[in-house]
């Protein structure tokens, strides 16, 4: 099992800064956005995964969440992700990890 926490950066009125997930660690991998949608979580995702619109953007706070997919290094290169930062979509959580959303 794969302990998921979102830290919710700016959570509306009554709704949790954290919200902390426990996933079955599936064979392929499930991505954070998969494992947030799951939750209930509003995240960004409006190109459907395919890692070219950066709105599931996300920040690794602890946790090994693998390398970086070839989208993201393009991301990085074209200056449109900052590099402390994850495509959620692109994103298969390698241990339990602590991922801040920026609603
Ligand atoms: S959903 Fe578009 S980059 Fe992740």
């Amino acid at each position: 099992m794969t302990l998921l926490r979102f830290h919710i950066e700016h959570p509306v009125a009554d709704a949790p800064s954290e919200v902390t997930v426990e996933r079955a660690m599936l064979i392929g991998g499930e991505s954070l956005q998969q494992a947030a949608f799951s939750a209930g979580l509003k995240i960004g995702g409006a190109c459907g995964g395919l890692g070219i619109c950066t709105t599931c953007r996300v920040k690794i706070l602890s946790g090994d969440a693998g390398r970086p997919t070839r989208e993201e290094k393009e991301m990085y290169a074209k200056d449109l992700l900052p590099v402390a930062y994850r495509l959620a979509c692109q994103t298969v959580p390698q241990s339990d990890v602590v991922a801040m959303i920026d609603t």
